[in-house]
């Protein structure tokens, strides 16, 4: 379980009522206009943002740091570019958790409003440096030792910008819906074709399964959230709950991973319980696979949607199923 970082709590939420309907208008801004530029000038979307969408994508992007520490993809970035940086949420997450390595931190963003509106937080970054200047030209940071970041920023650009190629690696994360889920995995193929290794969530470079064997499906994780009592109460009164958030990512990098994925998966969906069996879809390669549990063979395992297991030896293929007969174990390579 993780926790809501307590470096953003609302100390004492002075207007409640405004702040919910608030949080309300921006989601409803979001759902209608997927493609749209967040509204930083308005002030309810500053309210919204710093007291409620800020923490709950740093609580995304933590777990996905968290996922490349345990596919070892940090080791030896010192700087970090922030693409559509907004407040600085994914530099924050950053900051959290690679603080000893890390020695440059940029922030790019297109409104000089949410620059502005958030500079009290920027000042708790490594070196910051903020710009408003859209371009990855003349950057003081040393190319094959920084990460190029994009925290649900493509989802509002057209592509990625020019000289993108130039970085050693790429952490991006875009919402968990099937329109930019999949406009990630059709990046996925061209970060492939430009000779970058996904380190996460793939467990492989062939095709992506999601991607070719179905027209809707997209790849994206879930994490449990223990969100403090001010976050709480907030979510009382308002329509959605946040017991687990989900994200759609890809950690990237020109380096080749010297882990061996061998008999490595990951599990890509939820673990489904049905008559006789429990599935829960899993990727190790092109195929569109099942782990399997048939209840009359064992106990069906529980086990958390984006984790790596390890296949066990004994399996019975079956269709689109591995059928384990064995207990799964959860694979860390750190
Ligand atoms: C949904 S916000 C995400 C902010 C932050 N990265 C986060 O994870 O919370 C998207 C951000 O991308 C910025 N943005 C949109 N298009 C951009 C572009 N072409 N270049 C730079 N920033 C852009 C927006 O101004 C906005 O701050």
């Amino acid at each position: 379980m993780f926790i809501i970082p307590q470096m953003f709590p609302i100390e004492s939420p002075p207007q409640i009522s405004n702040l919910t309907t608030d949080i309300i208008r921006l989601s409803d801004y979001f759902i209608n206009n997927p493609d749209s530029q967040t509204p930083w000038n308005e002030h309810y979307c500053q309210n919204a943002y710093r007291n409620y969408f800020l923490p709950l994508n740093y609580l995304r992007v933590v777990n996905v740091i968290r996922r490349g520490q345990s596919v070892d993809f940090f080791t030896g970035f010192q700087s970090t570019i922030d693409w559509g940086a907004g407040p600085g949420t994914a530099s924050f997450a950053i900051v959290d958790n690679l603080k000893n390595q890390i020695k440059k931190q940029i922030l790019i963003e297109k409104s000089s409003t949410a620059l502005r509106q958030f500079s009290d937080l920027h000042e708790k970054l490594i070196h910051p440096e903020t710009t408003t200047e859209l371009t990855l030209k003349n950057l003081n940071v040393q190319a094959d030792r920084t990460l190029l970041i994009f925290s649900y920023s493509l989802t509002e650009m057209k592509s990625l910008p020019p000289n993108w190629d130039q970085y050693e690696g790429l952490m991006i994360l875009e919402p968990a819906t099937s329109q930019d889920g999949r406009k990630l995995l059709a990046l996925r193929e061209s970060l492939i074709k430009h000779g970058y290794t996904i380190w996460a969530p793939c467990t492989h470079q062939n095709a992506c399964p999601l991607y070719t064997e179905s027209k809707y499906d997209w790849c994206h994780d879930r994490y449990h959230v223990t969100a403090p009592p001010w976050f709480k109460q907030l979510e009382e009164n308002l329509p959605m709950r946040n017991n687990t958030v989900t994200t759609s990512y890809l950690l990237a990098r020109k380096t080749k991973p010297k882990n061996d994925f061998t008999n490595t998966a990951r599990l890509t969906g939820d673990s489904l319980n049905e008559k006789g069996k429990t599935r829960q879809l899993m990727c190790r390669g092109p195929a569109r696979e099942f782990l399997t549990w048939m209840h009359k063979d064992m106990d069906a395992q529980t086990l958390n949607r984006g984790e790596l297991i390890e296949i066990p030896e004994k399996v019975v293929l079956k269709s689109n199923e591995v059928r384990t007969q064995q207990i799964v174990k959860l694979k860390h390579f750190n």
